[in-house]
């Protein structure tokens, strides 16, 4: 949540720092600021407003400013509401600053440093401006207000600070929160992500925990709170600046939509040995598929929907306990964890803090952690015990699509080779299995084609205020993703269900015309789900039944159905994720509405 970008060198610095805010602004958009220490003045230009990016650059006026050395902030509002005033930088004497995260014990240090009558803002970010500022009238030595500040501020934070006596210089510290950073021969750059600094440089490193950096246009310098120089550790981006572009696309939803194919190739393919499911490139050992007497698995939103079809899948396999956890749930609640345990921690940006912090949790009771995470050397990478990379190349869009699939990718081949090591398939079962994880990309392919279908049923969706997704089993796995994923773009409320418990509370809501997406792909359960199809069918809805190609239908108890290719069961979630993906899509995109940047959300969730 919240995007920060800081430059210092030798272009112009507002050029830089807006270029890179509009890559963060999928991190937060209620408001954008920017900072720049001035040549021709002792006074920082300081611009901040309300909305997108676009605003803020509107209000830019670009002929009064030149400067070398900026910082800039995309806001999701944590404390106090989206106004300009509460907007990012904070100015507070001769500081200025920016900052993702959540600084808990903010009302303590109103009291205790006596700011209630200086506050302008409602935010925790000034607090930590006050403090910051109180320490550097004190001491003249910006490391040692940082380090005092830090010394008593609580709780997650990246910063970007400059002082308006000091010209050409950005200091930084980051605890919890991201930030990455890189040189090269235009300048210094520091950022939430990745995506902000690609334009400038392909090296980069991620700033260490309380660690502070200090730019210049010459380069970066570590020190520890104690005051030793550390080297960074650099790292090198896999990807370029087109794989973060729309690329002639409307939206990137729909663009990483499209990119699903390839991105389950490059998540599948290299782990595939000989037509097993093999992990030694990653570094992960079968003892830890072999020892464990049950599975955690923790993440949040989209990758614990994930997590819930993994589920369905390794528990009947392995046969021992498989349980999804909310990560802000599992956070506080005493589940059973031991060195026993398997934790299988996914998430897509590998910083989401509620699943950092229950992964830590479950560390800290012995648990062996593995983690699926999409992007590299983020937190959660770093510091899981294991990781198992998926390689969906940026996911920008808000809604996530190919992670989710790269997701389920990663988890089939868990279970493809725990089934193997814990013997509970044959060695043919586990090769036929890890066969059809080969082909979840070609599945996939043959689903982008049918945008027509999703298209017409979106004309139909958007006319609705809610919409409810059932199925059994594997089938209301997926149903909850797509109700997710349609209520998040398309803001009409929708709901997933299990089909069999519709009829314990649920039914009172269907009416006429109430569209629900019935999924029906495990032949099992089939005629189950049918059932339940009839009597929402009875009572009005409008059904929109996913269902398998072999399967005869009277055409009495749906209004469109969709018939995805023959194939195993356990793998007709790859084919059903895309078609659920493209209604949403069309649904928002024909209401008109900003599918990439839905309201009152942020992709990286930084914040419990
Ligand atoms: O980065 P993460 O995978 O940890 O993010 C978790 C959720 O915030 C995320 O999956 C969210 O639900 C999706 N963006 C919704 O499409």
């Amino acid at each position: 949540m919240c995007g920060i970008i800081g430059f210092t060198g030798n272009i112009d610095a507002e050029k830089v720092v807006m270029e890179g805010l509009k890559e963060l602004e999928y991190r937060g958009y209620d408001s954008a600021g920017i900072a720049l220490i001035r040549e021709d003045s002792d006074e920082p230009y300081i611009m901040k407003e309300t909305g997108p990016v676009s605003e803020l650059e509107k209000a830019v006026d670009k002929n009064m400013v030149s400067s070398f050395c900026g910082m800039g902030h995309t806001r999701w509002a944590t404390h106090g509401g989206v106004t300009d005033i509460n907007a990012h930088p904070h100015y507070v004497g001769k500081t200025v600053l920016i900052h993702n995260g959540i600084i808990e014990n903010y009302q303590e240090l109103i009291n205790s440093y006596e700011l209630r009558d200086k506050m302008i803002s409602e935010t925790d970010t000034e607090v930590a401006a006050h403090i910051i500022n109180y320490y550097y009238e004190k001491t003249g030595d910006p490391l040692e207000s940082i380090k005092k500040a830090v010394g008593v501020i609580k709780g997650s934070y990246s910063f970007c600070i400059m002082f308006s006596d000091i010209k050409g210089k950005i200091f930084s510290i980051r605890n919890v929160s991201p930030l990455v950073a890189a040189s090269c021969e235009k300048g210094s750059l520091i950022a939430s992500d990745v995506t902000a600094l690609l334009k400038y440089s392909k090296k980069y490193f991620v700033l260490p925990e309380k660690v502070i950096a200090e730019l210049t246009k010459d380069g970066i310098v570590l020190r520890t709170l104690e005051g030793k120089e550390t080297e960074p550790e650099y790292l090198t981006v896999d990807w370029d600046m087109e794989a973060a572009q729309k690329s002639g696309y409307p939206h990137f939803m729909i663009k990483e939509i499209n990119e699903q194919p390839e991105a389950l190739e490059r998540t599948i393919r290299p782990r595939i040995v000989n037509g097993k499911t093999d992990f030694s490139g990653d570094g992960i050992p079968d003892s830890i598929f072999k020892n464990c007497e049950r599975i955690s698995i923790i993440a949040c939103g989209t990758a614990s929907y994930a997590g819930t079809v993994g589920k369905s899948i390794l528990e009947p396999m392995l046969k021992i306990p498989v349980n999804v956890y909310i990560a802000s749930e599992y956070r506080y609640s005493d589940v059973i964890t031991d060195e026993k345990t398997l934790c299988i921690v996914i998430s897509q940006s590998g910083e989401t803090v509620d699943t950092l912090e229950a992964m830590k949790l479950a560390a800290s009771k012995k648990a062996v952690t593995l983690s699926i995470v999409n992007v590299k050397a983020s937190t959660i990478a770093r510091e899981s015990d294991y990781v198992l990379y998926t390689h969906a190349g940026p996911e920008i869009s808000v809604a996530s699509t190919k992670a989710y699939t790269v997701q389920l990718a990663a988890l089939y081949l868990i279970a493809a080779k725990m089934g193997e090591v814990r013997g509970c398939i044959s060695e043919k079962e586990a090769e036929e299995f890890t066969a059809s994880i080969g082909n979840v990309g070609k599945t996939v392919e043959e689903m982008l084609k049918y945008i027509p279908e999703c298209k017409h049923i979106s004309e139909r969706m958007a006319k609705s205020r809610d919409a409810f997704y059932i199925g059994r089993g594997l089938d209301y796995a997926f149903s909850m993703e797509g109700a997710l994923k349609l209520k998040e773009i398309s803001y009409i409320h929708a709901e997933a269900m299990a089909a069999g418990e519709l009829k314990h509370g649920t039914i009172a809501l269907i009416e006429k015309d109430t569209p629900v997406v019935a999924i029906a792909t495990q032949k099992n359960i089939f005629l189950k789900t049918i059932s339940n199809v009839r009597e929402v069918k009875a009572r009005g809805a409008f059904v929109i039944l996913i269902c398998r190609d072999d399967e005869t239908l009277s055409e009495d108890i749906y209004d469109i159905c969709v018939k995805i290719p023959e194939m195993d069961d356990r793998f007709t979630g790859f084919a059903v994720a895309v078609l659920l993906q493209l209604i949403a899509y069309y649904t928002a995109d024909g209401k008109g509405l900003n599918v990439d940047k839905p309201r009152n959300l942020a992709k990286s969730v930084t914040v419990e």
